[in-house]
């Protein structure tokens, strides 16, 4: 039997609930989509105390979304803030609300969120994808058959975790090399500990937590996680004074994010420690799973990937590094991210609490503080929205396209990146890292299924992630001579079939 509450607004607490419950079933959110045919698009749930009215359909959430106030609320983080006061860290935008967070997102936003600004990202973000499609040549030649990489996944996530720190603190930790640096794995390790141990914390009661390993486990990934940031902040602190020490005041350059928050007055040092720690975990996970999800739907459907590889070498030819601008002009490679973020929204359930006043929704009013809950999963598989909402179809994105699929898209029927002013700091530096990444690993390669592959189903993993046992792919590098594109043979050759395991 599934618990009540599975449905609950707990933004991150229930995902990790949902990682459980996911292993146990094969997906959790399966749960929602049979609540949606029993109850229809909106229904209650109960979390102990707690009320959650669960909404499954695109025009209930853009009721809720265009009725949010000021400072949006999603929900009360307690177990983050438990461990923020226990150790006097300041909140980031994750653990913060009302007037703090509109303060704190008003400086956060700045270099960040607008596409313009996340443009000024494209040389640090296409060092790293450089090296990353260096690291992937080797992993590709050292394999045993000279053709194999195993776990793209993994290899996704070390290089969303040099590419946002690299964006965060200006700072390369080593990723990419080998052997990784100490520290660097003891950060990867402790985000793995912070998260598993969240899962025993969130519900055992509070008295167990001297008697049981599972809080001491919990609080050491988040110190070790803090420490990790505290570092990189204060090696930023310290070549800012060299610099004002060396140059004066007037003659220092603004070098990257981090600069410009600490420098500019936008931040303390204390919000900038409180904050960036919680800008590098939303950065990691999110855009690693979208680029594994994308690769296996586009290993699993060669004519799109043919015609991607046509649009992006049509833009940039083999041997050029994309740049923000080529974009515009590569809608399929826009449109097949869109896709996968349709099928595998990073945040597959989402909250608001409105607090300010009481709304109405669906026709029926309803106090403040109800908790709403987004099942974002369901809707953009809704039939209604998305025709075949099971396939996937980058096509159905490009309207004016002939091969575009027919359907009626509604604004709020995918919104993997949130809505409104509390919507997803990171949008454009995802896009424009994922942009970067999957058109130059489509120029450079061809992805094909392993022969082995069977179906890769999504697990509810914190976010919805592929099950991993059951995925495989094989790729062909392409190599162009400038007068067209050749294939060939021979151990550790680049043009061989290369798996991704
Ligand atoms: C595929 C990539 C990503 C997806 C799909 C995604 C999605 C989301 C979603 C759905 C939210 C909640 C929005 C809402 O409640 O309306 C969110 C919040 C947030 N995201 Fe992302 N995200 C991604 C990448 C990133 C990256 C790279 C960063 C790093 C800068 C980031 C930083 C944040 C932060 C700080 C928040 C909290 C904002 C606040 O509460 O004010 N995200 N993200």
């Amino acid at each position: 039997m599934i618990p009540r509450g599975l449905c609950s607004a707990k933004w991150h607490l229930d995902r990790i609930y949902l990682r459980t419950l996911g292993s146990l079933t094969g997906s959790g959110y399966s749960l929602m989509v049979l609540n949606k045919a029993k109850y229809g698009p909106m229904w209650v749930t109960h979390a102990g105390p707690q009320t959650h009215v669960n909404l499954a359909s695109a025009p209930l959430l853009e009721q809720v979304m265009r009725q949010e106030g000021k400072y949006p609320v999603r929900n009360d983080m307690e177990l983050w803030k438990e461990h923020r006061d226990q150790q006097g860290l300041a909140y980031g935008p994750f653990t913060t609300e009302g007037h703090h967070w509109y303060q704190l997102r008003h400086a956060l936003n700045q270099r960040m969120l607008k596409p313009s600004e996340a443009a000024l990202y494209t040389d640090a973000l296409n060092e790293v994808v450089d090296d990353f499609m260096a690291h992937l040549s080797q992993l590709l030649a050292e394999s045993p058959s000279g053709n194999q990489v195993s776990d793209m996944a993994h290899q996704f996530y070390y290089f969303a975790l040099e590419a946002i720190c690299y964006i965060l603190f200006e700072k390369r930790i080593g990723c990419l090399e080998r052997p990784i640096p100490q520290d660097t794995v003891a950060f990867v390790r402790s985000v793995g500990l912070m998260f598993q141990n969240s899962v025993y914390v969130t519900f055992l009661p509070k008295w167990t937590r001297p008697l049981l390993p599972f809080w001491k486990r919990y609080l050491d990934g988040w110190n070790t996680i803090f420490s990790f940031g505290k570092k990189l902040i204060d090696q930023k602190l310290k070549e800012i004074e060299t610099q004002l020490q060396t140059k004066g005041p007037d003659e220092v350059e603004i070098s990257g994010y981090l600069h410009f928050l600490l420098t500019r007055g936008q931040l303390s040092t204390r919000e900038a420690m409180g904050s960036l720690p919680e800008l590098l975990l939303a950065g990691v996970d999110t855009t690693s799973n979208t680029m594994t999800w994308a690769l296996y739907h586009l290993s699993k459907n060669p004519e799109i990937q043919a015609a991607l590889h046509k649009e992006v070498v049509g833009v940039v030819p083999p041997g050029q590094v994309p740049q923000q601008k080529d974009f515009a002009h590569m809608p399929l490679l826009k449109a097949v991210l869109k896709e996968t973020l349709r099928l595998y929204p990073v945040v597959p359930i989402n909250s608001r609490v409105i607090t300010e006043k009481e709304i109405e929704v669906n026709g029926f009013l309803f106090p403040k503080n109800t908790q709403f809950v987004f099942c974002h999963y369901v809707v953009s598989r809704d039939p209604d929205i998305f025709p075949e909402p099971e396939s996937f179809q980058p096509y159905r994105w490009l309207r004016k396209s002939q091969l575009a699929a027919p359907g009626v898209h509604h604004a709020f029927g995918s919104v993997p990146f949130g809505y409104g002013v509390r919507a997803c700091l990171g949008r454009r530096i995802a896009e424009l890292e994922m942009q970067l990444l999957l058109s130059r690993l489509i120029q450079q390669y061809q992805v094909v299924l392993a022969p082995e592959t069977g179906e890769v189903k999504s697990l509810a993993r914190i976010v919805l992630v592929p099950n991993k046992k059951a995925q495989s792919f094989q790729a062909t590098a392409r190599v162009s001579d400038g007068k067209g594109e050749k294939v060939a043979a021979g151990p550790g050759d680049r043009r061989n079939p290369a798996h991704f395991l």
